[in-house]
């Protein structure tokens, strides 16, 4: 089975002047394995996935992901080989569809500029049929700012998997999502674990969760309160989520 795709070991975790958001947080996710965060609104799910990505340094602990320890990088320096969908999206907002998409393969392909003004055809066809498989491609040329709030979120998943990532941590990024689509998203997570991603997504949505982990971390009040492997009893993760 090898090395855990990403490792949480004991971390903390304050922002400037507050409480402690996360408090001695471990947990891992294997690769080809889809790893669900859940928690009430406020228990750390996001801050953990930042901490995951390398966006904040953790106060202890350790962070490490594909086998080397991840730290508060300089700008520019994120690991390409991890994609992270924020919740907040942060897409490229007068950019097409189809432009933002091609942004994925940055990483992978070149410079930001040569990749814009002349992308390769190969990720052009590839960025195309991302966008067909979410439904979109009739807004691939469309400025993303023209887009509805479930639109953007493809745009946003069809760029992360243009990255061709590893590990995918995605932040609630099936909320708000007609179940067709979210069905659709999830089985392209799928094909991304049958590759050896490691997916590890924080979502709301229990019918999601019932139908697509395999791996189940619950957060409450910044703390571990369920590690489980499968479909835990619907009962146990309510138990967990009680504060
Ligand atoms: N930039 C920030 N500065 C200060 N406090 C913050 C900041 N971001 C988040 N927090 C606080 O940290 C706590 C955890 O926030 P976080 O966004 O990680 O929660 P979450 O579990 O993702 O919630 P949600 O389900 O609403 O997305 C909250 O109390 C929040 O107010
Ligand atoms: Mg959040």
């Amino acid at each position: 089975m090898g090395d855990p795709a990403l490792r949480v070991r004991d971390a903390s975790f304050s922002y400037a002047r507050s409480h402690p958001v996360l408090r001695g947080v471990s947990f891992h996710a294997l690769a080809a394995e889809v790893t669900m965060i859940l928690g009430a609104s406020g228990s750390g799910k996001t801050t953990l996935l930042k901490l995951v990505k390398g966006l904040l340094p953790p106060r202890t602990g350790e962070v490490s992901v594909l086998g080397a320890r991840v730290s508060a990088p300089r700008r520019g320096r994120l690991d390409p080989r991890v994609a992270y969908i924020p919740q907040q999206l942060g897409l490229v907002r007068s950019l097409s569809a189809l432009d933002n998409t091609v942004v994925g393969a940055l990483s992978r392909i070149g410079t930001l500029p040569s990749l814009m003004r002349i992308p390769p055809e190969p990720e052009l066809r590839h960025a195309r049929e991302l966008l067909g498989r979410l439904g979109i491609a009739h807004k691939a040329d469309e400025p993303v700012q023209e887009l509805s709030g479930g639109e953007r979120q493809r745009v946003a998943i069809a760029r992360a998997l243009m990255q061709r990532p590893r590990v995918i941590l995605a932040d609630e990024f099936i909320s708000d999502l007609d179940p067709l689509t979210s069905a659709e998203i999830m089985s392209l997570m799928r094909e991304a674990t049958a590759e050896g991603a490691a997916v590890v997504m924080t979502t709301h949505e229990m019918d999601v969760v019932r139908e697509h982990a395999d791996h189940v971390v619950v957060l409450r009040g910044g703390a571990v309160s369920l590690d489980v492997r499968g479909a835990p009893e619907a009962a146990l993760i309510a138990q967990a989520l009680r504060a």
